[in-house]
C-alpha cells in the first residue's frame, strides 16, 4: 500500500468544508423516526464523528445531534459535493484500475439529482433505498475506489467502508453487505435504532448495491407482468397485446414510475393515482405519462376515449389511490388489471400516504404525530383492501406488485386478507405477481433483468450493444423469447435511458451468458468502451423473498435465505467484480434477503472464464432451488441444464402421487404423532 496515501477526511478535504446550499426543488426524505435514549442518542454522535477529526468536532457535534434531532439519521450534510453528481463517462474518473472507475459511474448514477429519490440524504428509490448512510462514507468510498488496485478488495459494511484488503487478482474488488442482522434481531424496531444508531443501512438493492438503472430497469418487468397477465388472465392470444385493456394502479415514483410506460409499450390503458405532484412532473416530462388528471372523472373518461380507439395511453391521475378505486365502484366502472405500488414495504415510514390526507399533511404529520400518522395509514390500507375486494367481485384481476401491499393490509390488522385467516404464513387471498406470472413462466426457466451499463458514456455503444444483444435471441424458441427480442429490437425508440446508458434485457442463464460473451469480445476488439454487467433482485436466483421473488415455492422452504446466500458466495468464489447481499429487498427489514452481482468487462479472456462459470451459476442456483422446490417449468429446465453443462449437475428430487399421500396421512394422521 503506498504509505503517501491516507483515507481519512481531513486528508480528502484539508479544512472543514463551507456548510453548502440546499437548491430548491430536490425533493426532500421525511423525518424518519427518533426513538433513542439519551444514552443511547450519544452514542450515535459518537458513531458519526468517528468519521472526522477531532478538531472538527466542537463544530460538527452540534450540526450532527441537530440532524439526528430533526431528521431521526446523521447525513453529514456538511460534506455533501457541492458539484453536481452524475455518473459521467468512465474516463473522467480517477482510478488505477478500471473496477475502481467503473464503480464510481454507478455510485455517482445512484445518487444523480434528477434520479434518485431524495439525493441529499442518499436514497435512490423506495422511499429507503440508500446508497450509503452518510456523506462520509461517500468521500471515503471514492478515495477508496480512486486508490484500489487489482490486488485489493474495499470491504462495505452498511454504506460504511470498512478498508481494502488483500485479495487474489480474481476476487471480487468490492464485497457490499447491507442491513444483515442476527436473526433475533431481525425486525423493523431493532433495525430502526440500528439505522439511527448509524451502524444499518437499508441498501434494497440496486441502491445499496450500486446498480441502479432508473426505472428502465424494472419497465422491462412491468411489461413482461402486464403482458403475460394479459395472456393467463384475460385471455389475449400470445401473439396480441392489451389494446382496449384498462389498468389501474398506484405509484410514480422510483420504480413504480416504470408502470406508466410499461403499459404504453404493452399497447394498454393505464390509470396511475399518485399523490406527491412533484413525481408526475417527472414522468410527463420524461413522457414516461402521458396526461395527467385531476379528477377521477377526468381520469376515467380520458381512459375510455382510448379504450374505444384500442390506443395506448398512460395517465396520471393526481390523487389518492382509494378515491379512484371507490369513484370506480360508484361509477360501476369496469377495471380488467389492477394492482398497487405504493411503497408499502415502509408503509409507516412514509411509504404510504393515508385517503383523506394531501401529500403535505402526510409529510407533516410524519414529523409531528407518528402515532396519528400509523392509525391512518391503518384505515387508509382498510379502506383500500375494501374497495379492491369489492372491484375483484366483478371478475378484475388484482395482483400484489411486490410492494409488501397485502402484508401492510395484514399489519394494519385486516386478519381476512390471509388465507388461513389467522397469519401470514400460509399467503393471502389474492396472489402476488410472481406465485401467478413471473415465477411460473419466467424465474422458473431462468428468465430474469439482466442489464449492463455502456461505461463509455456513449451512445453509439448502447446501439451496438442493444443490436448484438437482439441478434443473440432465438425469437421462435418460447413467447417469452419473442417478448424479449420485441423489447430489445425497439428499446431505443422508447426512449428508456434515464442517466448513465444502461439497458435491462430478460434473458434465461445461457441467453445472458452468450450475451455476456458477446459484450466482452466486443469490448476486446474496441468495437465499445468497457461495460458493467449486473442484474437486480427480481430475478430466479440471488433473492430469498416469500412475499415477493420466491412467492412461489410451496416446499415450505420458502422462510429460508440459503439460496440467496449461496448465490453471493457462489459469485463471491467465482470471481465477479461486485457481491453484494441485503436484508429487505423491496419488501421491507426481515421480509427478505437478496444479492447481486456487478461485473466489469474490459475484454480480457480472464473475463471470459469467470462469465463461463459465474453467469451461469447466478441464475441456475436459483433454478436448482426452484426445481427442488417441485416447480414444473424449473424441473424441466434444469433437467436441460444436466444434459447441456457436463460439469454441474442438479439433484432432480422424485414425484409422489399426490392422492396415494394424501390418503395415507389421512388414515394414520394423529396431532402430536404416535
Ligand atoms: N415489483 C417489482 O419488481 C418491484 C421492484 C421495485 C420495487 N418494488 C416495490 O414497489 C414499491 C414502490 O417502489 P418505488 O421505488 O416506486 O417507491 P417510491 O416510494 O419511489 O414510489 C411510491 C410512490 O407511491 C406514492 N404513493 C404513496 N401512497 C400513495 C397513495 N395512497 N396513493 C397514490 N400514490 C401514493 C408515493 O407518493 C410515491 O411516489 C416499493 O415497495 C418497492 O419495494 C417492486
Amino acid at each position: 500500500m503506498n504509505p503517501e496515501v491516507n483515507f481519512t477526511l481531513k486528508d480528502i478535504f484539508k479544512e472543514l468544508p463551507a456548510y453548502p446550499k440546499f437548491r430548491k426543488g430536490i425533493r426532500r426524505a421525511p423525518k424518519r423516526e427518533f426513538n433513542l435514549s439519551l444514552e443511547e442518542t450519544s452514542l450515535a454522535l459518537k458513531n458519526a464523528l468517528r468519521y472526522v477529526p477531532k478538531d472538527w468536532h466542537e463544530v460538527l457535534a452540534p450540526e450532527f445531534l441537530d440532524e439526528l434531532l430533526s431528521k431521526g439519521r446523521i447525513y453529514g450534510y456538511r460534506f455533501r459535493p457541492t458539484y453536481k453528481i452524475k455518473g459521467l463517462p468512465i474516463d473522467q474518473y480517477k482510478g488505477n484500475i478500471i473496477e475502481g472507475k467503473a464503480f464510481q459511474v454507478m455510485i455517482d448514477n445512484n445518487l444523480d439529482l434528477d434520479i434518485a429519490l431524495y439525493p441529499y440524504e442518499l436514497v435512490t428509490y423506495g422511499e429507503t433505498g440508500r446508497v450509503m448512510q452518510n456523506w462520509m462514507q461517500y468521500h471515503l468510498v471514492k478515495k477508496y475506489l480512486e486508490e484500489m488496485n487489482d490486488t485489493q478488495t474495499l470491504v462495505m459494511m452498511s454504506g460504511h467502508p470498512m478498508g481494502l484488503f488483500s485479495a487474489p487478482k480474481n476476487a471480487p474488488r468490492v464485497v457490499i453487505t447491507n442491513g444483515l442482522m442476527i436473526g433475533l434481531f431481525d425486525d423493523i424496531d431493532n433495525w430502526s435504532r440500528a439505522a439511527q444508531l448509524g451502524v444499518a443501512n437499508y441498501g434494497q438493492m440496486t441502491a445499496g448495491g450500486w446498480m441502479y438503472i432508473g426505472p428502465q430497469g424494472i419497465v422491462h418487468g412491468t411489461y413482461s407482468t402486464l403482458l403475460n397477465a394479459g395472456r393467463s388472465k384475460l385471455n389475449i392470444p400470445d401473439n396480441e397485446d392489451l389494446a382496449g385493456k384498462l389498468f389501474v394502479t398506484s405509484g410514480l415514483g422510483g420504480m413504480s414510475g416504470a408502470q406508466g410506460k410499461a403499459v404504453e409499450i404493452s399497447g394498454g390503458v393505464g390509470i396511475i393515482a399518485e399523490v406527491d405532484e412533484s413525481r408526475i412532473q417527472s414522468r410527463y416530462n420524461q413522457g414516461w405519462v402521458s396526461f395527467i388528471a385531476n379528477s377521477p372523472k377526468e381520469a376515467f373518461d380520458k381512459a375510455s376515449e382510448y379504450l374505444i380507439k384500442k390506443e395506448p395511453i398512460a395517465i396520471a391521475y393526481n390523487g389518492n389511490i382509494v378515491d379512484i378505486l371507490e369513484y370506480s365502484i360508484d361509477h360501476q366502472i369496469y377495471i380488467d388489471l389492477l394492482s398497487d405500488q405504493t411503497s408499502c414495504h415502509a408503509a409507516y415510514d412514509g411509504g404510504y400516504c393515508p385517503v383523506g390526507l394531501s401529500f403535505e399533511d402526510r409529510t407533516n404529520l410524519l414529523k409531528t404525530n407518528k402515532e396519528e400518522f400509523k392509525k391512518l395509514v391503518d384505515i387508509g390500507l382498510t379502506r383500500h383492501y375494501e374497495a379492491i375486494k369489492k372491484i375483484t367481485k366483478k371478475g378484475t384481476y388484482f395482483f400484489d406488485y411486490g410492494n409488501s401491499f397485502m402484508k401492510a393490509i395484514f399489519d394494519a390488522g385486516v386478519v381476512e386478507i390471509c388465507k388461513n385467516k389467522k397469519n401470514d404464513l400460509d399467503g393471502f387471498i389474492w396472489p402476488s405477481y410472481v406465485e401467478d406470472i413471473m415465477g411460473p413462466l419466467l424465474f422458473d426457466f431462468g428468465y430474469g433483468p439482466f442489464r449492463w451499463v455502456c461505461l463509455s458514456g456513449k451512445d453509439e455503444d448502447l446501439d451496438k450493444t442493444d443490436l448484438a444483444a437482439m441478434e443473440s435471441i432465438d425469437k421462435d424458441r418460447r413467447f417469452q423469447d419473442l417478448d424479449n427480442y420485441n423489447w430489445i429490437r425497439d428499446a431505443k425508440k422508447n426512449k428508456l435511458v434515464v442517466g448513465t446508458k444502461a439497458r435491462i434485457l430478460y434473458q434465461d442463464a445461457y441467453g445472458r451468458l452468450k450475451i455476456a460473451l458477446k459484450f466482452n469480445e466486443m469490448v476486446r476488439n474496441k468495437e465499445v468502451g468497457p461495460i458493467m454487467l449486473g442484474r437486480d433482485h427480481h430475478d430466479a436466483g440471488g433473492t430469498d423473498s416469500p412475499f415477493r421473488e420466491t412467492a412461489n415455492i410451496k416446499d415450505g422452504s420458502n422462510i429460508m435465505a440459503d439460496m440467496a446466500t449461496h448465490i453471493a458466495f457462489g459469485n463471491a468464489s467465482r470471481g465477479m467484480s461486485l457481491v453484494s447481499l441485503h436484508n429487505g429487498g423491496g419488501v421491507g427489514i426481515g421480509k427478505a434477503i437478496n444479492g447481486g452481482y456487478g461485473m466489469v468487462l474490459d475484454g480480457s479472456p480472464l473475463r471470459d472464464e469467470i462469465l463461463k462459470t459465474a453467469m451461469l451459476f447466478d441464475v441456475m442456483g436459483g433454478v436448482s432451488r426452484r426445481a427442488w422446490a417441485r416447480n414444473e417449468n424449473a424441473l424441466e429446465t434444469s433437467k436441460q441444464y444436466n444434459e447441456l453443462d457436463n460439469n454441474s449437475h442438479i439433484t432432480i428430487p422424485y414425484l409422489t402421487d399426490e392422492l396415494y399421500i394424501k390418503n395415507l396421512v389421512n388414515s394414520k394422521y394423529k396431532k402430536g404423532g404416535n
